[in-house]
């Protein structure tokens, strides 16, 4: 593997091996701190975010590297009109790795073609988010011990959410996943999101209450209505808050239950619910820094073997 554009780009045995790094990594930070001295990560992030670039400049740093990059397309010459084929052809001159994010989607693909480094997609439109999903496996492996049998809950924004997307392309891979999907019709998962669960033989059911399946979950998956994606705010508003996770709704839930959300949260979790040992979520995010290190440790051929 060159470049990470969509999560189906690894075999289920690279997820496993990226996943054994990052716990590694996890366990004993020390023992990587110098191992990608002397590269560069490029972070070119044409929408915003805080979790994703800071981690993986946090990443980048605790592996001794260096970084550069910018965080808003406001702050490049997308402004004057360039290509991103143009910008990363000339951001490959000044850098070893590019992790970029960017509202079309697609744009990665582009990017990876064009540019002479490996490229990261860090979240391209509604589409694909692999780089979260590696973040989510490794919170639901080390949560929950495995990565099957057992009942995944995705609630909230199925249409726009790429965390979702991706989600399901690699968790539909196990045995044993059955996943909810829970949306408002408007909400539901993208066609070809559909296709993949069908192709796969996977069990899913597509449904409007949360309450319903709440006591079957293992993972609950909440997500944002993905505002930025809506062409109308009268929908938006109408829809924002179709479900917000509150201490009432959890106590019919598992006692083991693994509550994730890839954040930002707007209200669809009480922070109420942040004290519940159930509550993963500031953990999961804690948790993507290490995987990010362990992607760019593999990207770049560094890797150490444990
Ligand atoms: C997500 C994203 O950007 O898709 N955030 C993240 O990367 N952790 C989810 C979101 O913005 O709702």
């Amino acid at each position: 593997m060159r470049n990470l554009i969509d999560i189906r780009d690894m075999t289920v045995e690279e997820i496993d091996r990226m996943l054994d790094l990052a716990d590694r990594i996890f366990e004993h930070p020390e023992q990587y701190r110098d191992t990608a001295n002397h590269k560069t990560l490029a972070t070119l992030f044409f929408e915003p975010s805080t979790r994703t670039r800071l981690s993986f400049e946090a990443a980048m740093l605790e592996l001794g590297g260096r970084i550069l990059g910018f965080s808003s397309a406001a702050s490049s010459s997308a402004t004057k009109g360039e290509s991103v084929a143009d910008t990363v052809a000339v951001v490959s001159g000044y850098c070893d790795i590019i992790a970029m994010r960017h509202p079309k989607e697609g744009a990665p693909v582009v990017a990876a073609r064009h540019a002479t480094v490996p490229v990261i997609n860090a979240g391209d439109g509604g589409h694909n988010h692999p780089t979260q999903t590696l973040t989510d496996l490794m919170t639901i492996r080390r949560e929950k011990g495995r990565l099957c049998d057992m009942n995944i809950g995705l609630c909230g924004d199925l249409q726009f959410g790429r965390t979702v997307h991706s989600l399901i392309a690699a968790m539909s891979r196990s045995p044993g996943i059955r996943f909810s999907l829970i949306s408002p019709d408007e909400l539901c998962i993208p066609d070809y999101v559909r296709e993949i669960l069908t192709e796969r033989g996977c069990d899913f059911v597509e449904i409007g209450s949360m309450e319903e399946v709440m006591p079957t979950l293992d993972v609950l998956y909440m997500t944002r209505v993905q505002k930025e994606r809506f062409f109308n705010e009268a929908d938006y508003i109408r829809l924002k808050d179709s479900y917000i996770l509150d201490p009432a709704k959890l106590s019919r839930a598992k006692d083991d239950l693994c509550v994730m959300h890839p954040l930002p949260r707007v209200n669809e979790i009480s922070t109420l619910v942040d004290n519940d040992p159930r509550a993963c979520y500031f953990k999961q995010a804690r948790y993507g820094k290490y995987v990010r290190m362990a992607l760019i440790l593999t990207l770049l051929e560094l890797v150490k073997e444990g």
